[in-house]
């Protein structure tokens, strides 16, 4: 028997081979009825939700602004044909009128207390910045609630080891205080592409499982 006759049981890293817009919902009561199973990707305004979700599909897919709050609406995108990426709005933006601010609340937690289809969200978490309060709160509801999640450190690109290091164990040290068991956790850089491989090969391995 030669090398090439060996059967290979490793398993691949999910390829993403087409990935399309679907439409923008303003409530979870009118998102796609398929039972098509998703994954959405949450975080404070501007921490990067729209360039990973690029970075792990195409270039172009998701709106990317340097301005905070360009995500208003839950952005459904059909990725090989079979399972949904959700980009939601950001939480958190300050500068928008107090009445928008409880439109988007209310829009977000609709999507989490409703989407029987969710398989897990993807918290983002800017690591540049030590813990916040709100990123804490927010993923204390998630758990409250039962809601599977997993956290990506974002623009890991933007600083030092050191530093990066520093702010994921704070984080982490944070979350140990409420919860004992911890989520799964992915060091990313849309810039660099970080964490593409580990991220598409977690969702490709809870896909597989349903
Ligand atoms: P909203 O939809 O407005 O809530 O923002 P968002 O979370 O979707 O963030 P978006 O992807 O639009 O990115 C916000 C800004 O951060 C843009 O200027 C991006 O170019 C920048 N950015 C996002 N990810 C990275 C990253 O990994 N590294 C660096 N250096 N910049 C990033
Ligand atoms: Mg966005």
């Amino acid at each position: 028997m030669t090398n090439n006759e060996f059967p290979t049981f490793a398993l691949r890293t999910m390829e993403v081979t087409s990935a399309e817009f679907v439409a923008s919902y303003p409530k979870a009561s009118q998102c796609p009825k398929d039972g098509r199973p998703e994954f959405a990707f949450i975080g404070r305004s501007n921490v990067g939700k729209s360039s990973l979700i690029n970075m792990l599909t195409r270039k172009g897919l998701a709106k990317v602004s340097a301005t905070p709050g360009k995500t208003r609406l839950l952005n459904y995108f059909l990725i090989n044909k079979t399972w949904y990426l959700v980009d939601l709005p950001g939480y958190g933006y300050a500068r928008v009128s107090k009445e928008q601010q409880k439109t988007l609340a209310n829009m977000i937690n609709g999507y989490f207390l409703n989407r029987k289809e969710l398989i897990c969200a993807f918290v983002l978490i800017d690591s540049n910045i030590p813990p916040t309060k709100i990123d804490l709160e927010f993923i204390n509801g998630l758990g409250e609630n039962g809601i599977p999640f997993a956290i990506a450190f974002t623009k890991t690109d933007r600083i030092g080891k050191t530093t990066l290091d520093k702010n994921i164990a704070l984080f982490m040290d944070e979350l140990s205080k409420t919860w004992e068991t911890l989520p799964p956790c992915f060091i990313t850089s849309s810039e660099r592409k970080t964490g593409k491989t580990e991220i598409l090969d977690f969702i490709g391995k809870a896909l597989k499982q349903l």
